[in-house]
């Protein structure tokens, strides 16, 4: 059962600016370590960035919210992003708790976004039990209906997952990718390049279309993972997030941002999460 549900209109310029941040990994504790990274402070010096924008309409958190389902993870997460002041909406990944529709923080799990010019929608890839990713009956259905309604109104969609829809060139994290990701590409082929898709997981920005279908993945707010890697391998870039401005007439720019006033020393000799 999906915790995505709901809609929200959101008043937005011309072009809107959207922040996607992703895989921020927070732990039970305060000060929690990835890899040698403390996501919360890895968090906060991504959040500083994000402050110092000149604006930012939304913020898409697309998943491993916690890095280890605990439910203190969310409350600290929304102790480090509200003061920022920007409406947020979240999807999980495969490292979140299974989110129930009465969780307290339910307000953020919303299925479809509007804003002046384009429409969002947040899918849910997330497996329990699984590392890999797999889009439910209920979340290709509400692909569905938003490609019907992109088309009807001619309005450009952007697309929100964890795993990514496409290969990224990584063989251990490709393997982890959206099972049925043929099924939702095949839906959004129709609107083209009026279509993008934002993803996270892969701690990695990459930029790839399929028949016109922009496919992004965005850097994690913690540690990254190496581009090409054939197995578990971090890299030394430094923490950030994904911009998109979305214009009125259905071009988009996309950016990645990366922190600079802080440095973060990630273990390069690492195998794994563990
Ligand atoms: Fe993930």
């Amino acid at each position: 059962m999906t915790p995505l549900s709901g809609e929200t209109e959101l008043t937005t310029p011309s072009s809107a600016r959207i922040l996607q941040l992703s895989d921020t990994h927070l732990m039970a504790e305060s000060g929690g370590r990835l890899v040698g990274i403390d996501t919360d402070q890895s968090l906060a010096a991504v959040c500083r960035l994000i402050a110092g924008q000149e604006r930012v309409d939304a913020l898409l958190l697309t998943g491993d919210l916690a890095g280890d389902e605990s439910e203190k993870a969310y409350e600290r997460l929304c102790t480090l992003i509200e003061p920022l002041g920007i409406p947020s909406f979240w999807l999980p990944g495969n490292h979140d708790a299974i989110w129930q529709a009465s969780h307290p923080l339910a307000h953020y799990f919303r299925r479809n976004i509007g804003l002046s010019h384009w429409d969002i929608v947040m899918l849910n890839t997330q497996q329990p039990g699984a590392v890999a990713g797999l889009l439910a009956e209920s979340e290709l259905l509400a692909l569905r209906e938003a490609v019907q309604q992109a088309i009807k109104t001619d309005r450009p969609l952007l697309v929100a997952t964890h795993h990514p829809l496409m290969p990224v060139g990584c063989a251990w994290l490709d393997e982890q990718n959206v099972r049925n990701a043929s099924e939702a590409l095949d839906l959004l082929i129709p609107l083209g390049n009026r279509a993008v898709v934002v993803s996270g997981h892969v701690h990695q920005d990459s930029v790839q279309a399929h028949r016109g279908v922009q496919c992004m993945t965005a850097p994690s707010t913690c540690v990254q993972f190496a581009p090409g890697s054939a197995q578990f391998q971090v890299d030394d870039v430094a923490p950030g997030c994904r911009l998109l401005a979305l214009h009125e007439d259905g071009q988009w720019e996309a950016d990645v941002l990366r922190v600079v006033d802080e440095t973060f020393t990630v273990d390069l000799t690492s195998r794994g999460y563990a």
